[in-house]
């Protein structure tokens, strides 16, 4: 079992990692929260396969826990379902000391997270995460939210949990797709953050596509190390944080002009993160070596662009993003590997010609041709 903290303040709390962990739920939770009423919100993929275990945690900790179970998908993430939840804690008489816990994929953990932040001004939570992303990126760091019909993750909060506990054996349920879009976050991490982590991807490529639990083990926690600390440095994204938004700026807009119907987010952001190694060695910022190394990394996955959408199309979405953001199109870009630099972007002309790359199949044959 490896333990993660994410210092905090009196917000500090412990990222707990390992397998096979469920008979130590009670002592562990025992010692951060003392018990009381709990509800465990979770989706219906996941509380079939997990949802009695920690139920079970749960009972043996002392908690007088009750469940909820949502529909799966982002339609879920909305203000009709967290009232739909609220309903449930007010009828379930959840008072100011009892405890929401989130067991599923970023769905789940944003919305009952938001949920946990809203209700009577905010109540205890603990995240379980069960997708490789949450386990990474979405259940650490404490941001939580629903969409808006215009928009999403517009309404939110900075609320951080009490205790996030990953079982890395749920990741051997979670669909293939589901989890190749998780290790595109992991890189991410290597990429920008962290170039001994990124030579470790690279050597372990074949067993982490196996899902080696050993592995896995190390990823895990490397990343959720790196998401902590840039966390502490920077809770609120006034600035630093924005790293983890490598490969974002483009991939959001991707999402935005599909609909959020063709990519998973972690797919959005892998073509996000090429684009913008694109643009940093059209800038002169990158080594022809290090874009190399990155895109080797990317090549095995490939993404084939969507049908009818324009570069236009994508860079009006860019536009839309920045003016609800910060009123500045920033884009990351690695400028080595583990190293990055934060641009302002008036270079709309590259953009533009980077997105045509994409959209026109060519930046497929590339990478094709680098794994060759
Ligand atoms: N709060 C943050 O900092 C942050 C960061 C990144 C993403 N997000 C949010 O996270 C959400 C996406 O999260 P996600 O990718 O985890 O998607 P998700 O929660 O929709 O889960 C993906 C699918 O996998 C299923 N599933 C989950 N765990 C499983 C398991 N162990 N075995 C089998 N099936 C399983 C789910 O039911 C779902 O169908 C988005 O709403 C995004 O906005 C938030
Ligand atoms: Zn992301």
């Amino acid at each position: 079992m490896k333990k993660v903290p994410v210092a905090l303040d009196e917000r500090s709390y412990e990222i707990i990692i390992g397998r096979a962990m469920y008979s130590q739920m009670p002592d562990i939770l025992n010692k951060v929260i003392s018990p009381g009423k709990a509800l465990l919100i979770s989706d219906s993929n996941v509380f079939p396969l997990y949802g009695q275990k920690t139920l079970d945690g749960l009972y043996a900790a002392g908690f007088d826990a009750t469940f909820i179970v949502i529909e799966p998908g982002e339609g879920s993430k909305t203000l009709a379902q967290a009232e739909k939840l609220y309903t449930v804690a007010i009828e379930k008489r959840l008072d100011r000391h009892s405890l929401v816990v989130a067991l599923g994929g970023g769905v789940v953990g944003d919305l009952a997270g938001f949920v946990a932040a809203t209700y009577l001004r905010g109540i205890r939570f603990i995240q379980i995460p069960t997708t490789l992303l949450a386990q990474v990126d979405s259940g650490v760091g404490g941001k939580v939210a629903v969409n808006h019909s215009l928009g999403k993750n517009l309404i939110g909060a900075f609320y951080q949990p009490r205790l996030v506990w990953v079982e890395l054996e749920t990741l051997l349920t979670l669909p293939p797709r589901e989890y190749q879009a998780g290790l595109a976050e992991v890189v991410k991490y290597g990429a920008v953050l962290d170039e001994s982590f990124f030579g470790y991807l690279e050597e372990h490529q074949t067993c982490l596509a196996a899902r080696e639990l050993s592995v896995l083990s190390e990823v895990v926690s490397a990343c959720c190390r790196l998401k902590a600390n840039v966390v502490t440095r920077d809770e609120r994204e006034t600035d630093y944080r924005a790293v983890l938004n490598f490969g974002h700026t483009f991939g959001h807009a991707l999402e935005a002009v599909t609909g959020y119907q063709y990519y998973l987010h972690g797919e959005a952001v892998l073509v996000g993160m090429i684009l913008a190694s694109w643009t940093a060695q059209k800038l002169g910022k990158l080594q022809y070596d290090d874009i190399r190394r990155l895109w080797k990394m990317f090549a095995s996955v490939g993404i084939k662009p969507p049908p009818s959408v324009t570069a236009q199309a994508v860079l009006e979405a860019m536009e839309k993003d920045k003016k609800r953001e910060t009123g500045k199109l920033v884009l990351i870009i690695p400028t080595g590997i583990g190293a990055f630099e934060r641009i302002s972007l008036d270079h709309t002309d590259l953009v533009s010609v980077a997105v045509d790359w994409y959209l026109s199949g060519a930046m497929e044959k590339e990478l094709d041709l680098l794994a060759d």
